[in-house]
């Protein structure tokens, strides 16, 4: 399997924040906002990685994560040209993608709970042995803003739909999905919606069409942000800094996961600390290093 960031978009909802720097170079806390998407990706084991990003901000993701050698990965970029919604970033994606399984995360959702790589690599399993796609919803108290789903009595997924106006449901689905290979050919036909936008609830709904939607519900025990409003940017912020103060430990550190899996050396992560040695940051790692 391999993944797909999007780290594109407009970012209007952070205006005027976002009018001359791309969001997810913005802060979370103590790290930009792209490190936690790639986290997950990393924890999930996926060594090879597509951003797919604007044309005015490829210079700056290289500087950020260039080749991705030194987290011991195959890091790549695309250029969307417009906005034009997250399904084209499957399209872009094609020649990268090959005849693969894709993990797609979106590049300003921050996820955090128990068990929650675990959930992941049953997705990414289930995805390899059977195809189709799986996705995760999470209830939220304004579903206008997300794309719903809706359940039958029995569970089973009945519509799926981009932000109504008469919500069916307050499960939204989140910035998260894997997909078989089918998802590029699915992404080619999906056509724009009323707002203008390719819509990846349309590549969900054709699975769900074809009976190969999955949709598992995250529980309250899991934090979910989508930080691309002001308000869920600081509490996305507020909750990462509680739960490093209090746990000691980090979430999102891309260096600490490479060196736990095995990716880069002790020598390697010494390297990589060396410059952020001013920060906390660059301590934990540092700290990490002299582990026995
Ligand atoms: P959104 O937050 O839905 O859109 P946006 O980033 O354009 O922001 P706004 O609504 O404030 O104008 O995008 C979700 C994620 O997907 C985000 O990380 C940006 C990325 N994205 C792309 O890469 N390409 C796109 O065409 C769109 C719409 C979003």
């Amino acid at each position: 399997m391999k993944a797909v960031i999007l780290a594109g978009g407009s970012g209007t909802r952070l205006y005027p924040v976002t009018i001359s720097v791309n969001k997810h170079f913005l802060p979370i806390y103590n790290k930009p906002m792209i490190y936690y998407p790639l986290s997950l990706v990393m924890l999930l084991g996926i060594k090879e990685v597509l951003f797919i990003v604007n044309p005015s901000d490829i210079e700056s993701f290289k500087k950020l994560f260039g080749n991705g050698s030194h987290l011991g990965m195959n890091i790549k970029y695309t250029i969307q040209e417009k906005p034009n919604g997250l399904a084209e970033g499957l399209v872009l994606a094609e020649d990268f993608i090959g005849n693969d399984n894709i993990c797609y995360m979106l590049g300003d959702n921050i996820f955090y709970g128990h068990d929650l790589v675990r959930i992941m690599k049953d997705a990414k399993k289930e995805i390899e042995t059977g195809g189709g796609a799986y996705v995760f919803g999470y209830y939220v108290k304004d579903p206008e803003r997300f794309g719903i789903v809706e359940f039958d009595e029995e569970g089973n997924v009945k519509s799926i739909e981009e932000k109504p106006k008469n919500p069916k449901s307050n499960y939204a689905v989140v910035g998260m999905y894997f997909y078989d290979n089918r998802a590029v050919e699915i992404a080619k036909n999906v056509r724009p919606s009323e707002r203008g936008e390719l819509e990846i609830t349309s590549v969900n709904e054709k699975y769900l069409k074809d009976g190969k939607l999955k949709v598992k519900l995250l529980g309250r025990g899991f934090a979910w942000f989508d930080a691309g409003t002001h308000d869920s940017f600081l509490e996305a912020g507020e909750f990462v800094a509680t739960i490093e103060k209090k746990t000691g430990l980090m979430v999102g550190c891309i260096e600490e996961i490479a060196f736990n899996n095995g990716w880069i050396t002790k020598e390697e992560l010494i390297k990589l600390a060396e410059p952020l040695r001013k920060t906390e940051y660059g301590k934990y790692l540092m700290e990490l290093a002299k582990k026995p």
